[in-house]
């Protein structure tokens, strides 16, 4: 019975782990293990014999249950050490700077100018970005022969073969949302649509996706000094500055009657730029009255209304505000250019808090 007891401690004091110290327990006081062979022998002794012997058997099973039970809390306890250890957090370092996502500077200034427009009482219009080719050209004025469809390096969609159908074409402007809200809404109609457009182009100031916005207001008396007030009271707004130089230089447009670019004075020192100083201008809009044909072609009486429309290149309003040179750093996804030029995404520009702070 001794050789048993100091078997058997010895093996619980080695066992390694929960699995081992079981074995061990069948092995040792099991139904059928030793201890459990040795009390079946007591059935062969005198009674004398087992007086002595059974008493001890049962200490011994005895001792080595609670040597079973000692070590299996004492394993526990390791246990549990191990994983305080493994899962040890140390709540003093600082925290990590979190990687969150910035407002693009392109829709920052999308909101920047549909909160201008709003307050001078345009509503939000929107169009599709695959145009048909009459609402893109046609009925912008634009018939099929003329130069004004090269000029934009259009992509057109593709044709099943044997559809003699013209192609629709990726809008090469917002324009076509004129003729959209005009025969959706009639007038008297102020709107603007911003939104994506699409052009085979592609350079320091050329993307092939860009962004425009185009405004629309037509009336019965319209004229075009509210043109040049509303242009100069956005752009003020826009740049948050209290005068800005502005050049109007006539031009032509198929849509509108007369038409006028807009300039803004800019500087491009060693590849900075800045508005509102230097020699060169940079084109940010073109405007005019609206044709008395694209007024027809909205489902309006051009002998009864008349208004004006504009088209801004948002791209560039954003370059000019925030100094970036390149426009094709847009579009690239370098995280690093995001978290550069980026807004907070809370940061909702607005008249009264500041556009942009
Ligand atoms: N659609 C013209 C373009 O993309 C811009 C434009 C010029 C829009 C004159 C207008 C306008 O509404 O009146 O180049």
């Amino acid at each position: 019975m001794d050789d048993l007891k100091a078997k058997y401690l010895g093996q619980i004091a080695e066992a390694g782990d929960e699995n081992a110290l079981e074995a061990i327990r069948v092995s040792a006081v099991g139904k059928k293990g030793e201890v459990a062979l040795k009390m079946r022998e007591l059935g062969k002794m005198t009674p004398e014999e087992r007086q002595v012997a059974g008493p001890a058997l049962n200490a011994l099973k005895d001792e080595i249950n609670s040597a079973l039970s000692a070590k299996k809390a004492a394993l526990a306890d390791v246990a549990l050490d191990e994983r305080l250890r493994t899962e040890w957090l140390d709540v003093t370092l600082p925290t990590r700077p979190r990687r969150q996502g910035s407002i693009h500077p392109v829709s920052q200034a999308t909101e920047e100018l549909t909160a201008i427009f709003a307050e001078l009482g345009f509503s939000v219009a929107e169009g599709p970005r695959i145009e048909t080719d009459w609402h893109n050209f046609d009925a912008l004025n634009i018939p099929g022969h003329h130069p004004a469809r090269a000029e934009m390096d259009t992509f057109y969609m593709h044709r099943a073969e044997g559809d003699e159908r013209p192609p629709h074409v990726l809008r090469t402007h917002t324009s076509p949302v004129q003729i959209r809200s005009m025969e959706k809404q009639g007038a008297p109609i102020r709107i603007i649509c911003p939104g994506g457009v699409y052009r085979a182009d592609y350079d320091q100031t050329h993307t092939p996706m860009f962004h425009q916005v185009e405004g629309l207001a037509i009336d019965k008396d319209i004229s075009m000094a509210n043109l040049k007030w509303v242009l100069e009271e956005f752009v003020k707004a826009f740049f948050e500055v209290d005068d800005v130089e502005l050049r109007f230089r006539a031009s032509h447009f198929p849509f509108t009657e007369p038409s006028a670019e807009v300039d803004i004075r800019c500087s491009w020192d060693n590849g900075q730029l800045k508005i509102g100083e230097g020699d060169d201008w940079m084109e940010i809009l073109g405007s005019g009255m609206v044709h008395p044909k694209v007024i027809a072609a909205g489902g309006i009486d051009p002998d009864v209304y008349q208004g004006f429309a504009f088209g801004i290149g948002i791209d560039r309003l954003a370059m000019l505000k925030y100094g970036i040179p390149d426009l094709r750093a847009f579009f690239d996804s370098d995280l690093r250019w995001l978290r550069h030029y980026g807004f907070a995404a809370l940061d909702m520009p607005n008249l009264h808090g500041g556009l942009s702070r």
